[in-house]
């Protein structure tokens, strides 16, 4: 049911909405040519009225000396099917308000804002259409706040920083946030209900931070251009949707699709060379300083090496096989000199026709790396036929990268002057893009490192598979200072709300050596494998040598049974930065996993196992921690066996100190119910 109200004074507007179910209500008013809106939920104040609007260049103000015009209202329901995901069928209802405003009194300019209102959050944009009194469009400030009701607690990372996304989360009450961070911001209200700010669609715009302002207002931020200009654009435009996702748990956050229903559906017309895959890699060896990208008596990417790799994925299974450092440029200072970079020059020991051909005859793929160093216009400059290359061998695949500072993106303006950029401008989330664009001209599915966040982009183009965009494993190599082992426990619930990411979980060697003197992954092996599960990625890695994998088959089995595409997605329990339990169905066959990880504290989980069909057998395949492991004396303390349960099972979760579980449910066989029965 629609239920509409609208009172009009002549000072005051106010129209108001509901989400179909009754759940959320916005209120949207004009008070003295200034625009607001709020949104109660279940009758109880989240975000109190809040200003609206934007400030152009040549003193244009979209923010003050408006009126409402018009409105108009819509609703929607369907649901649609994803091209691969971590749920496949998803619900889109909403009702929608449209407010039709006026700026100005000479020179009048309409606008729009546009509210998408949901049971599980909302949606808000601006529209400018085409109209006589204006066609390109300087955005110099944009005013929307989210005035947060109360001091909720708050999970957050701090923007504008040179490591750009890759920051251990920090919690505190809002008002001890930093003054400015990043989306997905998520907060727990007094009252216990969760909401998560960030923005969807966003295409040709730069990024959105949020500014704290005094009273726990929050602001909408935008990164500037090198010049401090926010936004380049022109009509008709469209901005991106500012998103406010609520639920009564956090786990309702975890299921809420809100993001990818905000964006256009998939324009690919031929889907089908788009796969999601797992895949190894000359990679860690890297990290670990046992070999090199550079070329040299350590270099990685050489064809002998890569076959090796390439047999170790035919046999247990693996789609790809990542080679970093095969390309001329990583010799020196690559950081510094990415404009050395070559996207078609393999180095002369790595024979990239042997390569590939070798790869093709195990029914095995090379995936490709384009790393940047942030040298986007020599990037650019090259990409059409470096995409075209890979596409020539048989490159479906291709992980790219920005390794620079915050500041530090290479633009080579119109004058042939080098500009710095950041990686969350209008510059880059346009490079981005174009990227994508450019990948699907040529079949190429893509894995950003240093990205920008994701905001459902993947619904339009589903070659656009994962992101890192957070502190990912790497950080626990011999570079890094590790992640902690809360880490994995908020990631969840803030970055991967806004969608996949390729962590790379799967370290095996978890114990000091000679390659890695501490155990800085701060997990129990169990944990390394339920992370295939708790963390959503169409791309997984298994990231660790070889030869650590070969010495631990029996582990190893989970990485190679976890499916990477899902059918849906179940949260079991969720308490942000201490606990996780997720269940995924297989896309493509009747069978569950799942994932139950930990902080450093042990704790006893009970599942029931309801998401089981009613009345069937499954043997519960359980990878789980000894009843001595701990993270960080006995990581490697794990305990393999089976069980047999069906849905009325009730099932312990036993997980040491940063520890975790990974379970597959497959259905029984006659033998397997002989079996288990006997040994029970
Ligand atoms: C940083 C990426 O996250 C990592 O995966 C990659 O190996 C290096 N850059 C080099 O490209």
């Amino acid at each position: 049911v629609l239920l509409v109200l609208t009172l009009q004074t002549a000072q005051a507007q106010e129209h108001s909405i509901q989400s179909p179910d009754d759940i959320l209500a916005v209120t949207v008013s004009v008070e003295k040519g200034l625009l607001y809106y709020s949104v109660d939920r279940l009758g109880v104040p989240l975000i109190n009225t809040s200003r609206l609007g934007i400030e152009l260049d040549g003193r244009i103000s979209l923010a003050k000396d408006l009126n409402i015009a018009s409105t108009d209202r819509n609703s929607y329901d369907e649901t649609w099917e994803q091209v691969w995901g971590e749920k496949r069928y998803i619900q889109n209802n909403y009702n929608e308000l449209r407010i039709n405003a006026t700026a100005g009194s000479r020179d009048v300019i309409h606008f729009s804002v546009v509210f998408r209102v949901y049971d599980d959050g909302l949606g808000f944009r601006y529209e400018i259409p085409d109209q006589s009194n204006i066609s390109d469009i300087v955005i110099i400030d944009e005013k929307a706040e989210f005035a947060i009701e109360g001091n909720p607690t708050a999970w957050w990372i701090e923007a504008y920083q040179s490591n750009r996304y890759e920051y251990l989360y920090e919690k505190s009450l809002l008002d001890d946030a930093a003054n400015y961070t990043h989306t997905p911001l998520t907060m727990e209200t007094g009252n216990g209900t969760f909401i998560s700010i960030h923005e969807a669609a966003l295409t040709d715009y730069s990024s959105m931070t949020l500014r704290r302002k005094k009273g726990n207002v929050l602001e909408v931020d935008l990164v500037p251009w090198s010049d401090g200009t926010k936004v380049f654009t022109e009509t008709p435009m469209m901005s991106p949707w500012r998103t406010i996702q609520v639920g009564d748990t956090a786990g309702d956050l975890v299921t809420s699709y809100l993001i990818l229903n905000l964006n256009e559906p998939n324009k690919l017309a031929d889907t089908s060379w788009i796969h999601p895959a797992k895949y190894i890699g000359i990679w860690w060896e890297m990290h670990l300083g046992v070999s090199s990208w550079s070329s040299g008596p350590d270099h990685g990417a050489t064809t002998e090496h890569t076959k090796e790799y390439i047999d170790f994925a035919a046999e247990h299974g693996f789609d790809g096989v990542l080679v970093e450092g095969w390309n001329v440029g990583w010799d020196g200072d690559w950081v510094a000199n990415g404009d050395q970079f070559l996207f078609t020059t393999p180095y002369p020991d790595f024979d990239i026709d042997d390569v590939t051909a070798y790869a093709a005859s195990k029914g095995v793929r090379l995936i490709g790396h384009h790393e940047t160093g942030g040298a986007v216009t020599n990037y650019v400059e090259q990409m059409d036929d470096a995409f075209a290359y890979y596409n020539s061998l048989g490159v479906n695949t291709v992980k790219t990268g920005y390794v620079a500072h915050g500041r530090d993106i290479d633009r080579v303006d119109e004058k042939g002057s080098i500009r710095r950029e950041t990686h969350h401008g209008q510059y880059m989330v346009e490079h981005y893009r174009d990227v994508v664009e450019a990948a699907a001209r040529h079949n190429v599915m893509i894995n950003v490192h240093e990205p920008i966040k994701p905001t459902g982009i993947r619904r339009t183009y589903p070659n656009m598979l994962t992101r890192e965009g957070a502190r990912g494993q790497e950080y626990s190599s011999s570079w890094g200072s590790g992640n902690g082992p809360d880490h994995t426990l908020i990631l969840p619930f803030t970055r991967l709300l806004a969608g996949p990411m390729d962590f790379t979980p799967g370290t095996f060697q978890l114990v000091p050596s000679e390659d890695e003197p501490e155990n800085s992954v701060q997990t129990t092996l169990a944990k390394q494998l339920a992370l295939y599960v708790t963390i959503y990625s169409p791309l997984q890695m298994a990231s660790d040598l070889p030869r650590n994998y070969l010495e631990n088959l029996e582990a190893f089995q989970f990485i190679k049974d976890v499916p990477v595409n899902w059918e849906d997605t179940r949260v079991i329990h969720a308490d942000i930065g201490n606990y996780y339990s997720v269940v995924r169905k297989d896309w493509d066959s009747d069978e569950w996993f799942l994932g139950s990880i930990t902080d450093e504290e042990g704790r006893v989980l009970r599942a029931q196992l309801d998401f089981l069909d009613e009345g069937r057998q499954y043997v519960a395949e359980i990878y789980a921690d000894s009843k001595d492991a701990h993270w960080d004396s006995n990581p490697l303390g794990f305990r393999r066996f089976d069980q047999l349960v069906n849905s009325r099972t009730s099932m312990n979760i036993r997980l040491a100190p940063g520890g975790g579980m990974a379970v597959r449910f497959r259905p029984a066989t006659a033998e397997d119910i002989t079996r288990l029965a006997e040994s029970d």
